[in-house]
């Protein structure tokens, strides 16, 4: 069996009367690229708060590497290793593309001599080498889902969480970015969590889908098993009237 990089057993969190992750368990091999799935509000965000450390879980355990990374500060969760994207786009405002990549470089795990030199490489890996000078509020939308990966490259990750990568991207980026995930997945040997709700580049991107709904995983297999799954077909029909 390959190196388990996440183990994740008994994950739980409530918001009041929410349930929002009930009892979820999982494992991560390194270099997996494992996909999560599932209709809005199923918890799929929440559970990256609370792998990142973002938020607290009522109970469960979270190891990346052996070590419990229950309690640590996100900053702490960073320097282990693993990096986040945002559903919404949160670029630094005030600075530029470049300044933005220079402050995720800015933490432990970075050893480089010239950080801009790495900041500028790491800018030509996502296509905005052009664009560094430009204030980053003012990039298109497509193009500031490309910083918000850059600046999580730039934390040296292990593993890397991406929230809805395509989320408001025409057909066109969409493929673009999916290039660039699978890209990066092959150059840096990254662990890749994807969370996403357009199906055909996510399923032909990751290996394994894990599928929640109402906080509960229902489903964990590959594409093709998922959604032949009768469970993950009620799940979407019950709630959007499409199958996945
Ligand atoms: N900080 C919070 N306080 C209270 N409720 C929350 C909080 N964060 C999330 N929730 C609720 O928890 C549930 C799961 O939300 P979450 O954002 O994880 O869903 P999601 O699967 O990412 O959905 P989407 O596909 O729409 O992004 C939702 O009902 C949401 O309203
Ligand atoms: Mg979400």
């Amino acid at each position: 069996m390959s190196q388990i990089l996440l183990e994740i057993e008994g994950l739980d969190k409530r918001f009041g009367g929410l349930h929002a992750v009930k009892q979820l368990s999982l494992r991560v091999a390194k270099g997996e690229i494992v996909g999560i799935l599932g209709p809005n509000g199923a918890g799929k965000t929440t559970f990256f708060n609370l792998l990142t450390q973002f938020i607290s879980p009522d109970a469960g355990r979270i190891e990346f590497k052996g070590q419990s990374l229950r309690g640590l500060k996100p900053h702490r969760v960073v320097a282990l290793g693993i990096a986040r994207t945002f559903q919404l786009c949160r670029p630094f405002p005030g600075l530029s593309v470049l300044e933005n990549v220079l402050v995720g470089s800015l933490g432990p795990r970075v050893h480089h001599t010239d950080l801009v030199e790495r900041a500028k490489h790491l800018l030509e890996q996502v296509g905005l080498a052009s664009k560094a000078d430009t204030a980053a509020e003012l990039l298109s939308y497509g193009d500031q889902r490309r910083l918000e990966i850059a600046r999580a490259l730039a934390t040296e990750p292990e593993l890397l969480l991406l929230d809805e990568p395509f989320a408001g991207l025409g057909s066109a980026e969409i493929e673009a970015i999916s290039a660039l995930i699978r890209k990066l997945h092959a150059e840096k040997q990254l662990t890749i969590l994807l969370i996403e709700h357009k199906l055909r580049e996510f399923m032909q991107l990751v290996s394994r889908v894990i599928v929640l709904d109402f906080g509960e995983q229902i489903a964990d297999g590959t594409p093709q098993q998922v959604v032949e799954n009768p469970r993950v077909i009620e799940a979407y029909i019950g709630k959007q009237g499409t199958t996945p």
